[in-house]
């Protein structure tokens, strides 16, 4: 049979796409600064020249704010200053204009809470300036009126000054010149009329004052806004054949910030660079503006498919955070200098003797919205982690299922294929717990729906994974098929939930399913629509074990600039540019909630997202997108990663194997070793690859993946206590070493190798041929153990490791506890009641320490009612315990300590274990005196129990 025309469409579509940009990225479809006139023109102001002065008189200070306004000399707008003191060792600053001729965007929804204040106090005051006390550690926030600057000094050291070169620069909200003497008459123009006068009347009552105008007769410092002339740019713009109408004109905003004493700043993802970031000095700066970029570079700051405005600092004494608030284009300069050329700066470098000492300068620059601004101070790498999940949440905790391997590919064909596929892996006895479903498993690529010749039986498939307590992930994305036989398409329309163009129409444009619309998830009406087209009876063919992938989500407008949507889109009475980096959270967030709903708020969801953006940890997971099968993708899969996990998003994974291009052997088993030991584990191809499932292969290379994932499979209890870590805390999963070793120089560029938590060190081999790895083993006093051979390094080297096509070096800090269960089964599921077997790694001290934690594995009653066992497992004195750490706690497991292998120990002369009832039995063991390598068969305690093991 014919394809009908309506299918046509979208596979022409589909070529063309795959067909587009030959090898690699067409940068020509993607901005630089230059080409960006918001960037250009803010990148053109030379540093040393503020125009901005802080109007002492207007200071006024309350318990928990201290507001100022700033006057640009130049064109004499003012903006108001707000500062306040969050609890936790944080200081958020945020500048607007104190005037806004309409409401500036401010980003909702990222904050969990409004952050708590505490008390500032002034301690001093003249004609040049302010100094207040932030309350600890001899913190002091000093404003300098004439330039205005502000600097957050710590006793005699600066911690950090905003706007010490003068950078800070806030394009204010005007009329267009044009239309100030002829009537506004446009939509747009009487769209703004109406915000304005809602919004000063607001924004009037809500700052004690009249009007401008009634202000300005008032107050006679406040002289006219004098307006500069218009730069090319600022009222349209066009990039390759797209104009941006620009409604509202120029409206981007500046800030520098200096950093005295740090050389080493990280985090601003998503970048397929470096993990320390670079400075951009005479070349690009980082770009965040969430893209679909086909076939992307490696090294390149270009911006990626999602974007988290946070910066890392760190140096051997301190780690802070910089976390700007904004959702719109933006760009990030960093540059190494001494403290600044102004009177100030050369007065602190006096104070300090700092000219020597290295200094960050860091400058953002975003299209529109305010400054928004948190100061992290650390000091600990850890307390940055602990600040910025206060702010924004942390990881989702995932069922422990996600935790296991991902089989995924663009697309299994059918249902056959789907059960071919599962086979295969009992077959070849390889663990796994999820199969994806990609775009082609729709009806015409209109989701929620399943091609009914292909996918006729969506619950049969589904049931059959269950009964082998395995799951399914099927594509979700954002863009919806405009079709009038489309009830999803039907419905979004008639509630007005489309994204609308700028002359008020449907916004549309071409993604898969060909003429699409893209529903306006900044809308929490259409959030909560949005959810309750997952609930069982509504998303026809789900079942409990379907979980989502939300792709495309930046979003993806083929035909868009940029392939994104234009900027002049609306949503309610924003424009897409103010909001254009959050969309894709939206996205994931609307998704996670209708899982969560769907099984009336019992189970825990799962939902892949590639777009992200700052507070997307608390919905799922991440992916890198589109990378390819080559040598460097595997690589930079690590600082990817890394860089992720900095800034709160743990669960993060590259495609296995490369989505674009065919692997050869030895690539795809690296990358399986490799991929086993990052958090989310998925292998992944494009639609023209050939197959890969792991058996394609021949036997040897196999044997090898099966080894891989079963490693994979025997840490899984460890994975889950480092992920209710990352949920509770706020501290990484996968960690670059210098979180662990902060007073570590040898550590703050290394990203071939990183930790798990705080205990396994792994190196990844990413080399092709190679006969061995040079793995850097941090710690003075730390010492380290191979998992496979037990070999024990001492820490503070650099050590040449030999390997062979079955190695993946992984290495286990002397003082800790892992726990493992070695009996690998089909799925994680059925290892769930399986023994656990906990690895004794001694320190030189002969002590280690360790946790275990179980729960249900998928449900939310570890946190509504406390259904889990979280353990302190400690060794010290010859004497193995393990005690709760949460009495309020309650869970029963049927599993049982089977083994105890104590590495590092001497030979006992027997071993007793003692249970809470008081007995105490002898325990068999066995000592190999070659690897200090002592086991304790059958303990036989539950996992869940109050025990010491005595060694004698
Ligand atoms: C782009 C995604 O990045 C890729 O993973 C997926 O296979 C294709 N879209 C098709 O859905």
């Amino acid at each position: 049979m014919a394809p009908s025309s309506d299918r046509m469409v979208p596979l022409l579509l589909t070529l063309l796409f795959l067909c587009l940009g030959g090898e690699a990225v067409d940068r020509s479809n993607f901005k630089t600064c230059e080409q960006s006139s918001f960037c250009k023109r803010q990148r053109e102001l030379k540093p040393g020249q503020s125009p901005y002065r802080a109007l002492l008189d207007t200071l006024e200070l309350s318990d928990s704010r201290i507001t100022l306004q700033l006057i640009n000399d130049n064109n004499k707008v003012r903006l108001l200053l707000e500062l306040y003191r969050l609890q936790g060792n944080m200081t958020r600053v945020k500048i607007n204009e104190l005037k806004p001729i309409k409401p500036r965007y401010e980003v909702p929804d990222v904050l969990i809470t409004d952050p708590p204040t505490e008390p500032m106090t002034l301690v001093a005051q003249d004609e040049n300036g302010v100094v207040l006390s932030l309350g600890v550690d001899e913190q002091r926030l000093i404003v300098n009126a004439r330039p205005f600057r502000l600097d957050i000094v710590e006793g005699p050291k600066v911690l950090v000054s905003l706007n010490s070169r003068g950078l800070l620069a806030f394009e204010h909200l005007r009329l267009r010149k044009d239309t100030i003497s002829h009537k506004i008459t446009s939509t747009v123009g009487s769209m703004w009329d109406s915000i304005k006068s809602v919004f000063s009347s607001k924004h009037d009552s809500e700052n004690g004052g009249g009007s401008e105008n009634e202000e300005q007769g008032e107050d006679e410092d406040i002289q006219p806004v004098k307006e500069e002339d218009d730069k090319p740019g600022m009222w349209e713009e066009t990039f390759k054949t797209h104009s941006d109408s620009k409604p509202s004109g120029p409206s981007s905003i500046s800030l520098d910030f200096s950093l005295p004493g740090v050389d080493n700043v990280y985090g601003i993802p998503e970048h397929a660079d470096t993990l320390k970031l670079k400075s951009t000095d005479g070349g690009e700066p980082y770009r965040l503006y969430n893209l679909d970029v086909f076939q992307y570079e490696l090294n390149n700051l270009m911006a990626l498919y999602g974007a988290v405005p946070v910066i890392i600092s760190h140096n051997t004494e301190r780690t802070m955070g910089l976390f700007w608030l904004n959702a719109a284009e933006t760009w990030v300069d960093i540059s190494s200098s001494s403290t600044g050329n102004t009177v100030l700066g050369k007065m602190m470098d006096l104070v300090q003797g700092s000219n020597e000492a290295p200094h960050t300068n860091i400058r953002w620059i975003s299209e529109s919205g305010i400054i928004d601004v948190f100061v992290m101070f650390g000091p600990r790498p850890n307390d940055v982690f602990a600040q910025y999940a206060s702010l924004t949440g942390t990881q989702a905790f995932p069922p422990l299922s996600t935790l296991g391997y991902h089989q995924c590919r663009w697309n299994y064909n059918d249902q056959v294929d789907v059960k071919a596929v599962d086979e295969g892996f009992d077959e070849y006895d390889i663990p796994y717990d999820f199969i994806w479903l990609d775009i082609e498993h729709t009806d015409g690529k209109r989701y929620f729906t399943w091609d009914p010749n292909k996918f006729a039986q969506p619950k049969k498939m589904l049931q059959g994974l269950m009964d082998k307590r395995r799951n399914m992930v099927a594509i979700v994305d954002p863009h919806i098929k405009v079709d009038s036989g489309y009830k999803i398409h039907n419905d979004i329309r008639s509630k007005s939930f489309y994204v609308k163009n700028k002359d008020g129409g449907d916004y549309e444009g071409w993604c898969w399913p060909g003429s699409s619309g893209y529903p306006d998830f900044s809308n929490p009406e259409m959030r909560t629509w949005w959810a309750s087209k997952f609930a069982y009876d509504q998303y026809e063919g789900s079942m409990e074990n379907l979980y989502t992938w939300n792709d495309m989500n930046e979003p993806s407008v083929f035909n868009g600039p940029e392939v994104t949507m234009h900027k002049d889109a609306t949503h309610g009475s924003w424009e897409h540019r103010d909001l254009h980096n959050i969309y894709g959270l939206y996205v994931q967030m609307a998704t996670s909630e209708g899982l969560i709903k769907r099984s009336g708020g019992t189970e825990r969801p799962f939902v892949l997202t590639r777009a992200f953006f700052a507070g997307s940890q608390r919905y799922g997971a991440v992916w890198t997108g589109d990378n390819a099968a080559e040598w460097g993708h595997l690589k930079v899969s690590i600082p990817m990663c890394l860089s992720l996990g900095l800034v709160g998003i743990s669960f993060c994974g590259a495609d296995v194997g490369g989505f674009f291009k065919h692997p050869g052997t030895e690539l795809l088993v690296r990358w399986y070793q490799a991929g086993a030991y990052q958090p989310f584990f998925r292998a992944h191809a494009h639609l023209d690859t050939p197959r890969r499932e792991p058996w394609l292969f021949g036997p040897d290379n196999t044997a090898l993946i099966r080894e891989a994932i079963r490693q994979r499979y025997t840490l899984l209890p460890y994975w889950y206590q480092l992920f209710y870590n990352a949920h509770r805390t706020g501290q990484p999963v996968m960690r670059a070493l210098w979180i662990e070793f902060p007073e570590e120089p040898e550590t703050f560029a290394i990203e071939d190798e990183y930790l798990l938590g705080r205990d396994l060190l792994v190196h990844p081999v990413t080399d092709e041929g190679a006969k061995g790895v040079t793995v850097y083993f941090p710690g003075k006093r730390e010492v380290w153990y191979d998992v496979h051979t037990f070999q024990k390094h001492k820490g503070a080297q650099n050590l040449y490791i030999p390997v062979t096509m079955s190695s993946i070096p992984v290495f286990q800090r002397g003082g800790s506890i892992i726990s493992r269960k070695d009996r690998v089964r089909r799925s994680s599921a059925c290892m769930e009641n399986d023994p656990y077997t906990l690895y004794v790694a001694l320190n030189p001290q002969g002590t280690a320490e360790g946790e275990i934690y179980i729960d249900d594995f998928h449900t939310f009653n570890f946190e509504k009612e406390k259904q889990f066992i979280h353990r302190r497992l400690h060794f010290s004195d010859n004497t193995l315990s393990s005690s709760n750490l949460d009495p309020d706690s309650k869970f029963t497991t049927a599993a049982w300590i089977e083994k105890v292998i104590i590495l590092g120990a001497s030979r006992p002369t027997s071993i007793s274990m003692k249970t809470a009832d008081g007995t105490e039995s002898d325990v068999e063991f066995e000592f190999d005196s070659a690897t200090s390598v002592l086991t304790l068969r059958k303990p036989g305690v539950n996992a869940g129990a109050d025990w010491t093991v005595l060694l004698k």
